[in-house]
C-alpha cells in the first residue's frame, strides 16, 4: 500500500487519524484469509505441487492498469476484461486478441524458489505469475480448503478468474475457502507473487540472506467435513507437571461434543464444547513418559469431532527458568547449539523438503547439538517436527530483522501477523522453547513498543514458552567491557545477543581481554558469533578468510564464552556456508556468507571439530540424562 501524499505534511491530529486509518487498512488487508487450520501437515490432502506455468511480470501488466496504476482486482469495470492474467483466458476467435498465454507458457516447479530454478531469475525482485490447473470434487457437505506452506512476499489467489484473497508474509502458511469456488473439472489455479523489498515490508530493504520468491512451499487442498477440528492446544503444564492442559476448537462444533485419546495410554476423554465450539481440559498425566533430547518420546495424540478425526505426534515436557538456570523438565541443560538459514548448500536455493531438514539437522547432531536457532525467519513445518523426533530443541523467529519501519502500523501488522502464525502453528512442538521477537534491531523510539506488542501477541496464544530477541549489546562503554543495556532485556526470559568479537570487533586475541557485565537472574545466550572462512583455504591463524583464522577465533571465543557464569547455551553464526547478495569478495564470497562450518559444497571445515570436541565434551561431564 503506498500513502498517496507523504504523511508528515499532514497537522498533528490528521496524522493520527491516517495512521489509524493505515493500521485499520492493514490490519483488514492481513485479514484476507481464513484462519490456519492447525495440522495441514497431518490433514488427508490432494497436492497441488509440480510443474506449474509461469510469466514473469516486472511491469505488472497482468495486475495493474498501466495508466493510473491500480489492480485490475480492485477495479471492478477491468474485473471481467480478458487483461488480468487472472482470468486465463485463451484465444476463442482467430481475431481475438489476448497478449498472455498460460496454456504455452514455460513451467517453475513447485515448491520451489525462482531464483535458483532459472538463471535469469537468480537476482529477480518483481512479480511472477503461477498456474496450475486441476479436476476437483468433494463429498457432498465438505468443506475445502487451499493451502500453501509460503509464497514470498507477497501472493494474489484466484480460482477459475475470481480472486480469493491475498497473504503477505514470505514464510508463514496460509489458506483460503474455496468450497464455492470450484467445478468438477478444468479448474485454473493462478497466483501472482511478488517478492520486492519494501519499506512497510518485515524483512524491508536489506538483509544478509538471497531473496528467494515464488511459491516456495507446498500446494495442497484440505478437504474436511462442516464440522471439523480449527485449532488445538495440548501440553504439560509447566507449573503441574503432572497435568496435561489444553483446548479443542471445533468450527460449526457449538454445543457439540469432541474427544481426545493419547495412544499408548489409558487416556481417553470427551468434552462438551461451548457455544463458541470450544473446550478446554487439564487431565492428569502422572505415567506420561516426558520429552527429552536423548529420549525424545512422542505420543499419537488423537482429537474426534463429529466426523472429523485429527492426529498429531506430542512431546510432553516443560521448559521453565529459575535464575540463570535453563530447566527442562525441572533439571538444568545447557543449549549445545548452531544456528542455520533455511537452505540446501548443495543444491541451491530454498530448502523446503523433510530429506533437506533431515540433512541439516543430521548435521547440527553430528556436533553434538542439542539445540537449532532457525534463522530469521519461520521455517517449513517439516524442521520443527523431525526436531520433535530426533530430540533438537528449537529457537524460532520471525524476520523482524535490522531496520524495519518501526513507526508503520503497516509493518507493525505484517509481523503480528507472521508471529501469530508462528506460535499458531507450532505451539505443539515439544522442540520448539524459543520464540524471538527480533534480530539486531537498531533502539529507535518506536522499536520498544513495537516489540513489547510483538511478545504481548505471542504470549496471548502460548505463554509456556521463552521469549527472547538477539539484543543490543554496548561494547562502547569502556574499551573491553561488553553490556547488554537494550530495554527490551527487561522483558525477555532469556538474555541473548549476537557478538564478533574476533571478527567484526579486533582479532580474536581479543577475547581474552573482554569482562561481560550481565544481569545475574536471567539465563544469557549467544545467539550468534563466528568469523567466514573458505573452505580448503589455508594460511596462519591471523590470516582472514584461513580455515585457520575461523579456528582460532572459535578457540579463543570458547574460552571466553566458558568464563561466563550465566551463560546457558549459544548458538554460533552458523552451521553452513549461505547465498547472500551482501557478500561479494570475489574468490572468497561470491554471493556467499563464509561464515559456516560447513562448506557450501557440503565440506567441513576446521573450526566445525573445534566447537562438536567442546560440546562432545559437555555432553559426556553434562549430558543431559533422563529420568
Ligand atoms: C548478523 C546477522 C546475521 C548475519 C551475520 C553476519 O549478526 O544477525 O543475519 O548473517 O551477522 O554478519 O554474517
Amino acid at each position: 500500500m503506498h500513502l498517496q501524499k507523504p504523511v508528515k505534511h499532514l497537522g498533528k491530529q490528521v496524522k493520527r487519524k491516517v495512521v489509524g486509518l493505515l493500521a485499520l487498512t492493514a490490519i483488514l488487508q492481513l485479514a484476507a484469509q481464513e484462519p490456519l487450520l492447525q495440522n495441514a501437515y497431518n490433514r488427508p490432502s490432494t497436492s497441488l505441487n509440480g510443474n506449474w506455468k509461469y510469466i514473469i511480470d516486472p511491469y505488472e501488466t497482468g495486475y495493474r492498469n498501466h495508466r493510473n496504476w491500480l489492480p485490475f482486482d480492485e477495479v471492478a469495470s477491468t474485473k471481467a476484461s480478458a487483461k488480468p492474467y487472472y482470468m486465463d483466458k485463451v484465444v476463442e476467435n482467430p481475431w481475438d486478441r489476448v497478449e498472455y498465454n498460460f496454456n504455452t507458457a514455460p513451467e517453475l516447479v513447485v515448491p520451489g524458489d525462482w531464483n535458483s530454478q532459472l538463471e535469469k531469475l537468480e537476482y529477480y525482485e518483481g512479480t511472477v505469475w503461477y498456474r496450475t490447473t486441476f479436476d476437483y470434487e468433494p463429498k457432498k457437505e465438505n468443506l475445502v480448503f487451499l493451502y500453501f506452506g509460503a509464497a514470498n512476499y507477497r501472493a494474489d489467489v484466484y480460482v477459475n478468474g475470481e480472486k480469493v484473497g491475498h497473504h503477505v508474509g514470505g514464510f508463514d502458511s496460509f489458506n483460503f475457502d474455496v468450497t464455492t469456488k470450484l467445478k468438477p473439472q478444468g479448474n485454473s489455479l493462478v497466483v501472482r507473487v511478488d517478492n520486492r523489498r519494501e519499506k512497510h515490508r518485515v524483512p524491508n530493504y536489506t538483509t544478509d540472506w538471497w531473496n528467494y520468491g515464488g511459491i516456495t512451499r507446498e500446494v495442497k487442498l484440505l478437504e474436511v467435513p462442516q464440522t471439523h477440528i480449527q485449532d488445538y492446544s495440548i501440553q504439560l503444564d509447566s507449573k503441574s507437571p503432572d497435568t496435561i492442559k489444553g483446548y479443542v476448537q471445533v468450527a460449526n462444533g457449538a454445543g457439540q461434543k469432541a474427544s481426545l485419546r493419547i495412544h499408548g495410554t489409558k487416556i481417553r476423554e470427551t468434552f462438551q464444547l461451548d457455544e463458541t465450539g470450544k473446550a478446554e481440559f487439564r487431565i492428569s498425566a502422572k505415567r506420561i513418559k516426558k520429552w527429552y533430547p536423548k529420549r525424545p518420546k512422542l505420543y499419537t495424540v488423537e482429537f474426534t469431532a463429529g466426523k472429523d478425526t485429527v492426529t498429531d505426534n506430542i512431546g510432553f515436557r516443560t521448559i521453565t527458568a529459575n535464575g540463570p538456570d535453563i530447566l527442562l523438565n525441572g533439571k538444568s541443560i545447557f543449549l549445545r547449539g548452531i544456528s542455520l538459514h533455511e537452505e540446501n548448500p548443495i543444491k541451491p536455493g530454498r530448502a523446503g523438503s523433510r530429506e533437506d531438514a533431515q540433512m541439516l539437522l543430521g548435521w547440527a547432531r553430528e556436533l553434538h547439538c542439542n539445540f537449532v536457532r532457525l534463522a530469521h525467519y519461520p521455517h517449513n513445518e517439516h524442521m520443527p517436527r523431525l526436531a520433535d523426533e530426533l530430540g533438537l530443541l528449537l529457537w524460532e523467529e520471525i524476520p523482524v530483522y535490522w531496520g524495519i519501519d518501526y513507526e508503520d502500523p503497516v509493518a507493525f501488522a505484517q509481523a503480528k501477523s507472521q508471529l501469530e502464525t508462528l506460535v499458531h502453528r507450532d505451539k505443539n512442538r515439544a522442540s520448539v522453547i524459543v520464540w524471538s521477537m527480533a534480530n539486531e534491531t537498531p533502539e529507535v523510539p518506536s522499536r520498544l513498543a513495537f516489540l513489547r506488542e510483538l511478545k504481548k501477541t505471542a504470549l496471548a496464544i502460548d505463554d509456556t514458552r521463552f521469549i527472547s530477541a538477539a539484543l543490543e549489546r554496548d561494547e562502547k562503554s569502556t574499551a573491553n567491557t561488553v553490556k547488554i543495556p537494550d530495554p527490551f532485556a527487561k522483558e525477555v526470559d532469556m538474555i541473548s545477543c549476537n557478538e564478533y568479537i574476533g571478527w567484526y570487533s579486533g582479532l580474536p586475541e581479543r577475547c581474552s581481554e573482554v569482562n561481560w557485565e550481565l544481569p545475574g537472574d536471567k539465563p544469557f545466550f549467544v545467539s550468534e558469533f563466528g568469523g567466514g572462512a573458505l573452505y580448503n583455504h589455508h594460511g596462519d591463524k591471523l590470516t582472514r578468510w584461513t580455515e585457520e583464522y575461523q579456528e582460532h577465533l572459535y578457540e579463543e571465543q570458547l574460552k571466553m564464552l566458558r568464563k561466563i557464569p550465566t551463560l546457558r547455551g549459544m548458538t554460533p553464526w552458523i552451521l553452513v556456508d549461505f547465498r547472500s547478495p551482501r557478500r561479494n569478495l570475489p574468490l572468497i564470497q561470491d554471493g556467499w556468507n563464509r561464515k559456516g562450518l560447513i562448506s557450501n559444497g557440503g565440506f567441513k571445515k576446521k573450526a566445525f571439530y573445534v566447537l562438536q570436541e567442546y560440546y562432545r565434551e559437555m555432553d559426556k561431564k553434562y549430558g543431559y540424562s533422563m529420568e
